[in-house]
């Protein structure tokens, strides 16, 4: 058993939004379809949007942005973004949520912009997403600790924990049981990780299954607080004629066009700078059915 066990009951690690391509797409479109616009105006556009009083960053940090967005020098923007949050856990942790915002309005569709200022602005929260928290993934493949036994309990639990079906075409979210628990906090797993990452890491005791249902799209986000880096394990994708399917990552990188594709089967696990990443999983086919899981981690304060 897990002694503190945190549990996701509602959202997946999207900061609560929607894990569908919204309405508000075809909005951002036509803003980085509007040549007249600097960078950092885009910014501004996009971030006045998000702004919503339910959701975070706080409202408070989104104004000032707004307001010093302004003055911002859109030759440096991500650097500019990173220095107006400035040293301030909680600043940061802010900006981090709005620049998953942004990505998200810039590329709903998991296809960012690729000219002209919008390109600017895109590469800008990329840039300043890695500098807060590091980006990137690494494939990990079938971890050697993983035995059939251990993974068949863990797809077992993950088909218990499934919450009521609903007519929904979004992620749902299962808590834990007492198998992903101990997974999450193995030291198998702490050690794989940080070998992978290259850094200390400590499980962040935040452990969930999610379940994406046919057609399902989890589009541009960057993960919540408490996913810094965030472990998937795929339990199960196949289609509704049980023919095994591929899962993609797609993990866009600071300074180029193209993002980085993680192909994962059933069995198979990858870690992600989730936090800094932003990221989306390519879409599900009209039959495909996906389980996987997600563990939270973050870096040890003792390295
Ligand atoms: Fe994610």
């Amino acid at each position: 058993m897990v002694g503190k066990r945190k549990i996701a009951k509602t959202t997946d690690l999207t900061n609560g939004r929607s894990s569908q391509v919204r309405a508000g797409a075809h909005q951002s479109k036509n803003v980085v379809n509007n040549h007249d616009l600097t960078p950092s105006a885009i910014l501004i556009e996009e971030l006045s949007i998000c702004k919503d009083p339910d959701e975070s960053p706080r409202p408070d940090f989104i104004m000032e942005l707004l307001e010093r967005l302004r003055y911002a020098d859109d030759a440096a923007l991500g650097t500019w973004l990173v220095s107006f949050a400035g040293p301030d856990r909680e600043r940061r942790a802010a900006l981090a949520t709005a620049i998953g915002q942004a990505a998200h309005r810039l590329a709903p569709d998991g296809e960012p912009p690729a000219q002209g200022a919008a390109a600017v602005a895109w590469q800008s929260l990329l840039a300043a997403a890695d500098h807060l928290y590091g980006s990137g993934a690494h494939a990990l493949g079938r971890l050697p600790f993983l035995s059939e036994q251990l993974f068949s309990r863990l797809v077992d639990e993950g088909r218990q924990q499934m919450p009521e079906q609903s007519a929904t075409d979004r992620r749902m979210i299962g808590s834990p049981g007492d198998v992903l628990a101990n997974l999450a906090v193995s030291r198998q797993l702490r050690e794989a990780l940080s070998q992978a990452l290259e850094c200390a890491v400590v499980p962040t005791y935040e452990a969930l299954y999610e379940y994406d249902p046919p057609g399902s799209h989890v589009s541009t986000h960057i993960d919540r607080s408490g996913f810094e880096f965030t472990f998937h394990l795929i339990l199960e994708h196949a289609t509704s004629r049980g023919v095994v399917a591929e899962s993609v990552l797609i993990a866009h990188r600071p300074g180029h066009r193209k993002p980085n594709r993680f192909r994962v089967r059933p069995g198979e696990a990858l870690v992600l700078r989730g936090r800094g990443t932003v990221h989306s999983w390519a879409p599900l086919g009209a039959d495909e059915r996906r389980t996987l899981t997600s563990i939270g981690f973050k870096r040890s304060a003792e390295t």
